[in-house]
C-alpha cells in the first residue's frame, strides 16, 4: 500500500520506515531538510536500536523515500500525521501548531477516499475538530495512537500491544456520511484498510480496537498517565521507605508479584523523563481543567511533584555524603539520557540533576555511551567525557543516574574503587548490587533503600 508520514521526527521517522519494513510503500515528509538529507542516506537521525538498518534496506529497496514536498504526499491511501505536539512555551498545554500545519498543507493533496490516520498525541478533542477541515475533501480522519517507547520503537511499532483506532461516530458499521449527506467512506473499509496496514500485528492476533476519536484520543493521554503514575506511587513508598529503614525495591518485588499490580513500572528512582510521559500528563491536566473536570485529574499534579521531589532527594544525598558540601567536590555522572537505549535528553532527570550539582558548586563530569553530543547542547555548563574511566579518575562521589549496563553489569567496585578518591556512590537508579558494592569498602547510597 501506498503511504504517506507527515513529519519525521521521532515517531514518524521510526514508523515510516517500519511501514516500509512491512512491505509498504511509504513516503515520508517533513519540513527540516536536514533531516530529510540524513533520511534519504538511509541514516537515522538519532540513536534507536534497529532503525538504521530498516532505514537503509528501505531507501535501497526503493519501497521508502523522503522528501520537504507535501505534493509527494498525493497519491498515498493513508496519511500518517506523526508531527510533535510539544509543550507549549508558556503554560501546560500542548502546542498543537505542528499538526495543524501539517493538516493545512496536506488537504490540497488529499483525494475522496483517503484516509489521514492522526498519531501524534492530542488533547482529546483535535480530532473532531481537524476532521471538520478534512472532511470536505472526501478523505477520511481517523486516531490511530502510537504507544511506541524510546529504545524499543522499532519493535513496538511492528508488533504493538494493540491497536487502536478511533473513527467518525465511533461506528464498527455502516457508512460514514458528511455533512452535506453524501458517503465520505464505509467504516467497514476504513477498518480493513487499516488492518492491511498493519497486516503483520494482524496476523498475530494483536488486539484491534476501534471507538470513536474521544476515546482513541484519550487511550493515549491515560495510558501515559497510568504508567506515570505506577512510577511516582512507587516513588512515593520509596520517601516512606526512607522514614522508616525499608527497601522501596524488595517492597516493589514483593507487591509486583500479585499479578493486578506487576513489576513493570516499579523502579524507584530519580523518576520519569522525556519527551512524553511529562509534557503528556500536563498537557492531560491543563486539557481537563478546560473541559471544567480539574478535580478529575488533581491527583497528576501529585504525582509530577512525587516525580521531581526524587531529584531534590539524589542531590541531597550527593550534598549529604560530604561533611562540608559538594563545593570543588569532584562528581562523576554516569547517565545523561532519559533513559538507556536512547541518546534523548529532553527533560532528562539524569541531566537535571548534574546540572544543579554543578550548581552547588560541584566540579561536576558527565558521561553516556550515546547522549553526550545532546547533553552538550543542552547543558554547555558541564563536563562530558565519552571515557567512563577518565570520569571516575579522582572523584569524591559517582552518581549514577542512567541505568545502561554499561553501568549496571559492566562496572566492578573494584576497578572503580581503583580510579576513584573517595569511595562514595549515590544509586539515582536502583540499578546497582549494594552487597556487591558495599563488600568492596563502597560507602551506597540508594533511592528509598536503607
Ligand atoms: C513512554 C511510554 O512508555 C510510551 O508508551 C509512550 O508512547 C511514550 O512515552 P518513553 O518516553 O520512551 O515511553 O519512556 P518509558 O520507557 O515509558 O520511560 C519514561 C521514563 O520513566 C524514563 O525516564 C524512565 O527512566 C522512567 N521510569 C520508567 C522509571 O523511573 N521507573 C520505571 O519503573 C520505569
Amino acid at each position: 500500500m501506498r503511504i504517506s508520514v507527515i513529519g519525521c521526527g521521532y515517531l514518524g521517522a521510526v514508523h515510516a520506515a517500519a511501514m516500509a519494513s512491512i512491505g509498504h510503500e511509504v513516503v515520508g515528509i517533513d519540513v527540516d531538510e536536514n533531516k530529510i538529507s540524513t533520511l534519504k542516506r538511509g541514516e537515522a537521525p538519532f540513536f534507536e536500536p534497529g532503525l538504521p538498518e530498516i532505514l537503509t534496506r528501505g531507501v535501497n529497496s526503493g519501497r521508502l523515500t523522503f522528501s520537504t514536498d507535501m505534493v509527494c504526499a498525493a497519491g498515498a491511501r493513508v496519511h500518517f500525521l506523526a508531527v510533535g505536539t510539544p509543550q507549549q512555551a508558556s503554560g501546560y498545554a500542548a502546542d498543537l501548531s505542528f499538526v495543524e500545519a501539517a493538516v493545512d498543507t496536506l488537504i490540497p493533496h488529499l483525494r475522496r477516499g483517503d484516509i489521514v490516520a492522526g498519531k501524534s498525541t492530542v488533547p482529546v478533542g483535535t480530532a473532531s475538530r481537524l476532521a471538520s477541515l478534512i472532511e470536505p475533501t472526501g478523505a477520511t480522519l481517523i486516531w490511530n495512537p502510537e504507544f511506541l517507547r524510546e529504545g524499543w520503537a522499532v519493535e513496538d511499532t511492528v508488533d504493538p500491544d494493540r491497536l487502536v483506532v478511533g473513527v467518525p461516530g465511533g461506528s464498527t458499521e455502516g457508512a460514514i456520511v458528511s455533512a452535506e449527506g453524501s458517503e465520505v467512506c464505509p467504516t467497514p473499509n476504513i477498518v480493513q484498510t487499516m488492518k492491511e496496514v498493519y497486516h503483520t500485528a494482524i496476523a498475530k492476533n494483536t488486539p484491534f480496537i476501534v471507538t470513536d476519536y474521544a476515546t482513541a484520543e484519550l487511550v493515549k493521554v491515560s495510558a501515559n498517565a497510568f504508567l506515570a503514575t505506577k512510577i511516582s506511587f512507587i516513588n512515593a513508598m520509596a520517601e516512606i521507605a526512607e522514614a522508616t529503614g525499608a527497601d522501596v525495591t524488595q517492597l516493589a518485588d514483593a507487591i509486583g508479584y500479585d499479578a493486578r499490580i506487576g513489576r513493570r513500572f516499579l523502579g524507584a528512582g530519580i523518576g520519569f523523563g522525556g519527551g512524553c510521559l511529562p509534557k503528556d500528563i500536563r498537557a492531560f491536566s491543563a486539557r481537563a481543567e478546560e473541559l471544567g473536570r480539574t478535580e478529575s485529574v488533581q491527583f497528576l499534579r501529585e504525582m509530577d511533584a512525587i516525580n521531581l521531589r526524587r531529584r531534590d532527594r539524589a542531590v541531597q544525598l550527593v550534598v549529604d555524603a560530604f561533611e562540608d558540601g559538594v563545593f570543588e567536590k569532584k562528581v562523576a555522572v554516569l547517565g545523561a539520557a532519559f533513559k538507556p537505549h536512547s541518546d534523548d535528553v529532553r527533560d532528562s532527570p539524569a541531566l537535571d540533576v548534574a546540572a544543579r550539582l554543578k550548581g552547588f558548586g560541584a566540579d561536576v563530569v558527565v558521561t553516556d555511551p550515546q547522549a553526550l553530543e545532546n547533553a552538550a547542547q543542552l547543558h554547555p555548563q558541564l563536563t562530558y567525557t565519552s571515557d567512563r574511566d577518565e570520569a571516575l579518575r579522582g572523584a569524591d562521589a559517582i552518581l549514577v543516574v542512567t541505568e545502561w549496563d554499561e553501568y549496571r553489569h559492566q562496572m566492578s567496585p573494584s576497578h572503580a574503587a581503583s580510579l576513584v578518591r573517595e569511595k562514595v556512590i549515590v544509586d539515582g537508579r536502583n540499578c546497582l548490587d549494594p552487597v556487591a558494592w558495599r563488600a568492596a569498602g563502597w560507602t551506597y547510597f540508594g533511592m528509598g533503600r536503607p
